[in-house]
């Protein structure tokens, strides 16, 4: 373990305003920071808070930039399940950023090499991720990088896995409806943000909040390569806590 930092709260709420302080941080220090952020349902009581605090004069969202982690292969930008619409209704409808200066990987793009190619580059030419936002999924995945054999490099098309699906289904009408592939930043672009912070939340989590960061470093659990990154704040509920060596 190099230099995990562990900030455990009560409840996710508590998740979600020790999550903002590091936003809030990284805002002021660099109005114009780039943000790496994630969907799904751990980081919502973040967003809710980020709002506030715009609302409330605390923050200022209208220079910073931001790139999410991954979308659905095959759905519009407006699909009700889009990553790009969840992130519109959840976070950039409410606060000031520019439209222009946040990216989520095009789920149409007819030239998927070209798009990842180009979803590399716009991060690079804003300088790279200051704060890269993660959740993670019961298999270990960060962003849609599944369990394999090898860590993955760059934004990429993959194969989502049945668990994966599963789990996303609750979503969508049926299982059926589930996109089979997503693009995804890959663990290389995951990891050359300069911060992680990485929320977990839930007993459903313990056991993967385990492996990843107290157990072996393999691509079987993706999520344990950041064992190796320099600055990762993992914030966490006690119900995730509880398998967490003290
Ligand atoms: C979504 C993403 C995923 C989620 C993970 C956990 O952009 O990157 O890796 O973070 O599937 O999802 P929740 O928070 O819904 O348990």
């Amino acid at each position: 373990m190099i230099h995990l930092k562990v900030m455990k709260a009560k409840n996710p709420e508590e998740v979600g305003k020790l999550a903002a302080d590091q936003f809030e941080l990284a805002i002021h220090a660099k109005p114009a920071c780039v943000i790496g952020l994630a969907t799904g349902s751990t980081p919502l009581p973040l967003y809710r808070e980020l709002i506030a605090r715009e609302k409330a004069g605390k923050l200022d969202f209208s220079r910073v930039r931001s790139a999410n982690l991954d979308e659905y292969k095959g759905l519009a930008p407006d699909h009700p399940q889009s990553y790009r619409r969840f992130m519109q209704e959840n976070l950039f409808d409410h606060i000031s950023i520019k439209p222009e200066n946040t990216i989520v990987p095009d789920g149409l793009a007819e030239d998927v090499d070209a798009m990842c190619a180009a979803y590399e580059k716009k991060i690079e030419d804003w300088g790279g991720v200051d704060v890269q936002l993660l959740g993670i999924g019961h298999d270990g995945h960060i962003g849609f990088n599944e369990p394999s054999n090898h860590f993955t490099q760059m934004t990429n098309e993959v194969k989502l896995t049945a668990m994966t699906r599963e789990a996303n289904k609750r979503f969508f009408s049926s299982i059926d409806e589930v996109p089979t592939a997503a693009y995804t930043m890959g663990i290389g672009t995951v990891m050359a943000a300069k911060k992680i912070v990485m929320v977990i939340t839930g007993e459903d989590k313990a056991e993967i909040l385990y492996k990843a960061f107290f157990g072996p470093v393999t691509p079987k659990v993706p999520a344990s390569i950041l064992q190796f990154h320099p600055d990762v704040t993992l914030i966490c509920d006690e119900a995730a806590a509880k398998l967490m060596p003290q």
